[in-house]
């Protein structure tokens, strides 16, 4: 374990760091592209509740929404904006901003579903596409099966939504399948709660325009390439009975 992996004093300042208590936080990331939430006692305090395998179907769902719904704001402070006067009910001039273009979501099927009801939350009427790959098991390698997206994906911006970056194998076929749909790679936004840090950084080595917004860059990836310490299989977590 390197030592940023070491838990460090959380909190805030009402106790000495050596009253605090200590957590582990999200390594480090240093590709300029890649925004990792920051780290605070309450994204902590949720990762914590759906890292824990004691933690049941409904709490694991309760907690993950509130940590997608943290990363879809985060998110839309991604998009572009323009200026917009407005008069205020009591006659005041205030400069503001609003959103200049469309946006869309795309999951990644099944577990990036889990993180469309979060996007409906805070863009209301949001086009909403689909994704699904699934691993060939001929070739050991990520396979498109199934698309299904807005037929003006290009002119819009695509918040595209996966919880758990593993490898990036998934992610870097959706991002080709949006690209050949002629989505400018700098309007994909890929919002993720877990990343390893190889997934992460090939990610961002690739495909350097797509911005990345990620919870937690977690310590990597165990023989099954599952993000260790991680969450589980996210999908069943959050989808099985
Ligand atoms: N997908 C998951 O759900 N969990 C992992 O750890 C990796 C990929």
């Amino acid at each position: 374990m390197s030592s940023q992996n070491e838990p460090k004093p959380v909190g805030p300042e009402y106790k000495s760091a050596a009253e605090k208590p200590t957590a582990t936080i999200s390594t480090k990331l240093s590709h300029p592209n890649v925004t990792i939430l920051p780290q605070t006692p309450q994204l902590i305090a949720l990762l914590t509740m759906i890292r824990d395998k004691k933690t049941q179907r409904a709490d694991f769902i309760f907690y993950s929404n509130r940590i997608i719904r943290l990363l879809v704001e985060e998110g839309l402070n991604h998009l572009p904006t323009v200026e917009q006067a407005i008069t205020t009910p009591v006659g005041r001039s205030y400069a503001g901003v609003k959103f200049e273009g469309k946006i869309c979501g795309v999951s990644i099927m099944r577990a990036g579903e889990a993180m469309e009801q979060g996007l409906r939350d805070c863009c209301r009427s949001v086009r909403i596409g689909k994704i699904l790959i699934q691993r060939d098991e001929e070739t050991a390698k990520p396979k498109l099966f199934y698309d299904k997206l807005p037929t003006d994906i290009a002119d819009r911006w695509v918040l595209l939504l996966d919880p758990m970056l593993a490898t990036g194998g998934s992610a870097l076929m959706a991002v080709d399948v949006l690209k050949g749909k002629g989505v400018p790679e700098e309007h994909i936004l890929f919002l993720n709660l877990i990343a390893s840090p190889e997934g992460a950084g090939n990610f961002a080595k690739l495909c350097p325009k797509v911005r990345v917004v990620t919870a937690f860059v977690d310590q990597g990836l165990d023989e099954k390439n599952y993000i260790v310490p991680g969450l589980g299989d996210f999908g069943d977590r959050y989808y099985t009975t």
